[in-house]
């Protein structure tokens, strides 16, 4: 992929890698040599497989991580553990902790918050000279949930979420200014996590703390913890949302499935495969020399799972580009194994609530760009469009 990064045709450089091989050594910006999984089979067995660690101090000596190179920065640890580094007894401690308070019971009581939060930016849509998907519903919608569900106070709420973003979306995570970003979220999030501590609410944030006062984890795992829970909330849900309406205007014959329950989960299940929101996974790190599929990768080797490519494999989806609800066979877009995304219920009752009740407010909703317009984040971990600017009334387009 080269050229402008807002406008890298990802789906195709993925079908062209797959076709040469569905395992293979790549280069990434930066000149990081890594092992690319572009096939369904392949990533089915990455994503399950001991040998491959997501905790690098596991390497016999961890400079072999990255071909000796330093390790680019973790940008949600705070010097500490999260459950994506980790690994065996520290990760089963920490998702322990973690999974019952994202568990499907939980993520149903939060459905009339989700349901009432979209009503309310709805009418700031309709209030809009020109509303935008991303920035006036989908985001605001993902971040208010989050920062809910942790209890982060709503003054803060802004300036984490830009700081965040700019940390995720950054071209160069080594620059300056994204250093003073991660000193300044740090800050936040101990100060947030202080202020838990002496005034405790009922959300995940305190629960956390209680956990972290029983020596559940450390207190720093519990920064490092609740900043990935946060940064990943909100941004592949706020890309499940905005490319799934995109997806469904696109394809309007799919609009009736948002008005059945299994029909509804079925359309959710689809977008998902075909938007692949978290479209690379974690980075992981071969223990020994190893064979993935057919291909021999050394010890030491560093393994990145593109879930996007795999999710569009023909040998595993027939007809892999076009939406089919009716399809059998699980999709990877919430990864597999112990890490599966312990937020997947959550994320999923909070696009299917929020697609519906946007086609159900504005039937006619509408591009209000060409497609082929629109931009996308310049980064390869989030591939969601930066702006969809829409029509709200059955007034189209072309009539603009
Ligand atoms: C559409 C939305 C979402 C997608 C597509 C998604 C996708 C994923 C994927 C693929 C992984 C596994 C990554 C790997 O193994 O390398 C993951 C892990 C995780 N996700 Fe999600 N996620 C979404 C929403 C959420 C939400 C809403 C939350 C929390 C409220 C959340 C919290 C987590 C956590 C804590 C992990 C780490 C789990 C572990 O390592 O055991 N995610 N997610």
């Amino acid at each position: 992929m080269t050229g402008d990064p807002t406008r890298w045709d990802a789906s195709t450089a993925f079908r062209n890698l797959r076709e040469q091989a569905p395992v293979q050594q790549v280069v990434l910006p930066g000149d990081l040599v890594a092992w690319l999984v572009t096939g369904a089979a392949e990533a089915r067995q990455a994503m399950v497989d001991a040998r491959l660690a997501y905790d690098m101090r596991r390497l016999p000596d961890a400079r072999m991580g990255f071909g000796g190179r330093r390790c680019p920065d973790d940008i949600f640890s705070a010097e500490g553990r999260h459950l994506l580094n980790s690994d065996g007894a520290d990760h089963h401690r920490l998702r322990t902790v973690l999974a019952p308070l994202l568990s499907r019971t939980a993520a149903r009581q939060w459905k009339p918050f989700v349901t009432q939060t979209c009503t309310e930016l709805l009418n700031g849509m309709v209030a809009a000279e020109r509303p935008d998907l991303v920035v006036d519903y989908a985001r605001p919608l993902a971040v208010r949930v989050a920062t809910a569900l942790l209890g982060i106070p709503d003054e803060l709420q802004h300036r984490l979420t830009v700081l965040t973003l700019a940390m995720i979306n950054a071209a160069a995570p080594e620059a300056p200014a994204i250093r003073r970003h991660r000193t300044e979220l740090l800050g936040l999030w101990a100060r947030i996590i202080g202020e838990k501590r002496r005034s405790p609410g009922d959300d995940v944030l305190t629960r956390l703390t209680v956990a972290q006062s029983q020596g559940c984890l450390s207190a720093q795992e519990l920064v490092s913890v609740a900043w990935g829970l946060f940064s990943g909330a909100i941004t592949p849900t706020t890309a499940l949302i905005a490319s799934g309406a995109v997806e469904i205007m696109r394809s309007p014959e799919l609009r009736p499935l948002l008005h059945g329950g299994t029909d509804r989960d079925r359309l959710t299940g689809e977008l998902l495969r075909l938007i692949s929101p978290f479209p690379v996974a974690t980075w992981r790190f071969a223990l020994q020399d190893m064979s993935l599929g057919n291909t021999v990768i050394p010890q030491g080797a560093v393994v990145l799972v593109a879930l996007a490519a795999a999710n569009r494999d023909p040998a595993a989806f027939p007809e892999p580009d076009t939406a089919r609800p009716d399809r059998v066979g699980g999709h990877l877009a919430f990864g597999l194994g112990a890490h599966y995304c312990p937020g997947a219920p959550l994320a999923r009752m909070q696009a299917a609530v929020a697609l519906t009740a946007l086609f159900d407010r504005f039937p006619g909703l509408r591009l209000a760009t060409p497609e082929v317009e629109l931009r996308r984040q310049g980064v390869l971990v989030d591939r969601c469009y930066e702006h969809v600017p829409v029509c709200t009334s059955a007034t189209t387009a072309a009539d603009l």
